[in-house]
């Protein structure tokens, strides 16, 4: 593995994601980590990331005192490289100007480190401080007017250094240049792959669950959940037992693929039941959003004890948490302070369940998730569909939901997503629904007035869904989706398109 220290960049993440990308394993880890704990992932090599810190503040992170008698091989990034500078006995400098943005570099020579990147090539800046003096031992790779130490290296110690963030897409060629420090500095191969990583999960549940241990799966329609699944019982067969509890409030057709799949496809042991009533007589006359989130969440985990309680003997409870919630819960302060919306998924089960977790998914990226679906043969469709909120369509039907009106919102939202998939604009959009509006309009039908509801359409795109856009999709696949929600959905005679992005507006539209 080639582990990631975590100096606080925004970016600390997607080094390791990039790492990852190219087949070699890594971790986040604290930049205090112990050297134990860093050979215990058997490392071939460590990065640094970058940080927002200033190398000579006085609480500023430091390079761990056992790095550099380690004789790994080490790549600093920005803050990593300065921190590298510092310790060896070279000089960093504070400007007056910070530099940010895209930058040209010309590298001073062929070196193994920028193997198959051009003499001159544009990187991203990011930062404050930069080098003023090399360490003894190291010298100039690439340069620049502004930046004369735009990366430097020892070849003899194996350690490197980049001003700028090859682990972002605006550093051209940056996936080259950390493809050369993993395989040809650091002599990792690429066996981090879906086979591999599927097989190393089955086995740590395996670990985990023992000879006997019985496992209960909540599954909810989406991909973490279905994954979790099929990696436990490829783990342990048929000592797990899935739960679906159907809400009523999925999209159309999703009750009976979730049942189908699992039971006739898979052969999974399946308890599949039926709330439907139970969930909408809670909500009836409910309009308010959080009150709606706070019911529903609180109804699935009462029905979820009860099914679990009757299954008497399972010890453990899967949970679908990825990799970047365990890297963010290890470090609050990373986390954003404000709730906007308290979220409610099959994840948040009550802790006083006294059952143990098993978290199949714990070292996974959302596109390794993806990656191990398709290995385990989980239906391309499955693996590759949108996030749908917890609660489901309650929360897009503004007001109180009635089964006649969520009856309205799934064929909507059917249509919708039917002609998105075949317009070939599915995959295009990261997320893309149906909303079904309080608002009454006047319009008209043959010769008559008619009053009827209003449909909202929405889809955006996204990279991390904290920032959105809305979908630039073309206008006659609008026009399309638009003529047939009005035709095939009586009580509907309006659709519009949602053009907003996030922030202000969120997502969801509650
Ligand atoms: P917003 O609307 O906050 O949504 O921009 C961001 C992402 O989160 C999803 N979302 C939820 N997911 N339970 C969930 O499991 C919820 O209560 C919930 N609310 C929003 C939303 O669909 C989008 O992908």
């Amino acid at each position: 593995s080639i582990p990631v220290l975590d100096f606080g960049s925004q970016t600390a993440q997607l080094i390791v994601r990039r790492v990852r990308e190219l087949g070699v394993y890594s971790e986040l880890l604290p930049h205090d980590v112990s050297e134990e704990q860093v050979r215990a992932l058997n490392p071939l090599g460590v990065i640094l990331s970058g940080g927002p810190a200033s190398v000579y503040e006085p609480d500023a992170p430091q390079m761990p005192a056992w790095l550099p008698n380690s004789g790994l091989p080490v790549l600093g990034i920005c803050y990593g490289m300065q921190l590298i500078s510092y310790a060896l006995g070279g000089v960093v400098l504070s400007p007056e100007d910070r530099e940010f943005g895209p930058a040209d570099v010309a590298l001073t020579g062929e070196h193994p480190l920028f193997a198959n990147t051009p003499l001159n090539q544009m990187v991203w800046m990011s930062h404050g401080d930069r080098i003023d003096a090399l360490p003894p031992g190291f010298r100039t790779l690439a340069s620049n007017p502004s930046t004369p130490f735009a990366a430097m290296g020892d070849d003899e110690r194996r350690w490197y250094g980049v001003q700028f963030h090859p682990e972002v897409v605006h550093t051209v060629h940056g996936k080259p240049i950390l493809a050369n420090f993993l395989h040809t500095i650091c002599g990792a191969d690429s066996s981090w792959q879906p086979a591999n990583f599927v097989a190393d999960a089955v086995e740590r549940v395996r670990e985990k669950v023992g000879e006997e241990g019985r496992v209960i799966c909540a599954l909810s329609g989406g991909v973490d959940s279905a994954v979790a699944a099929l990696i436990i019982h490829r783990a342990i067969g048929e000592r797990l037992t899935c739960v679906f509890v159907d809400n009523g409030l999925l999209r159309l057709g999703e009750a009976e693929q979730v049942i189908a799949t699992f039971r006739e496809h898979f052969h999974i042991p399946l308890i599949a039941v039926d709330a439907r009533d139970e969930f909408l007589s809670a909500l009836e006359n409910v309009a308010d959003p959080e009150q709606k989130r706070k019911i529903i969440g609180e109804k699935f985990i009462r029905i979820f004890e009860r099914e679990a309680r009757a299954l008497n003997g399972a010890q453990f409870l899967a949970q679908g948490t990825l990799y970047p919630d365990v890297i963010e819960s290890s470090a609050p302060d990373r986390k954003k302070g404000v709730t906007i919306k308290t979220h409610h998924n099959v994840g948040g089960l009550p802790a006083d369940m006294q059952m143990q977790l098993v978290e199949p998914l714990r070292y996974m990226f959302k596109d390794e998730v993806r990656a191990a679906g398709l290995e385990l043969g989980l239906p391309e469709e499955w693996v590759w569909r949108h996030p749908f909120p917890g609660p489901g369509l309650a929360v897009r039907i503004i007001g109180p939901v009635s089964w006649p009106r969520l009856e309205t919102l799934r064929r909507a939202d059917a249509i919708f997503l039917e002609e998105l998939r075949a317009a070939g604009f599915y995959r295009a959009t990261q997320q893309a629904f149906a909303v079904l509006l309080p608002v009454q309009s006047v319009g008209v039908m043959g010769d008559g007035r008619t009053y009827a509801d209003t449909i909202a359409i929405r889809a955006i795109t996204t990279e991390d869904y904290m920032t959105a856009d809305w979908a630039r999709l073309p206008y006659d696949l609008l026009a399309r989706v638009s003529s047939r929600i009005v035709n095939e959905i009586s009580g509907v005679n309006r659709v519009v398109y949602d053009i907003s992005s996030k922030p202000p507006a969120t997502i969801e539209w509650e």
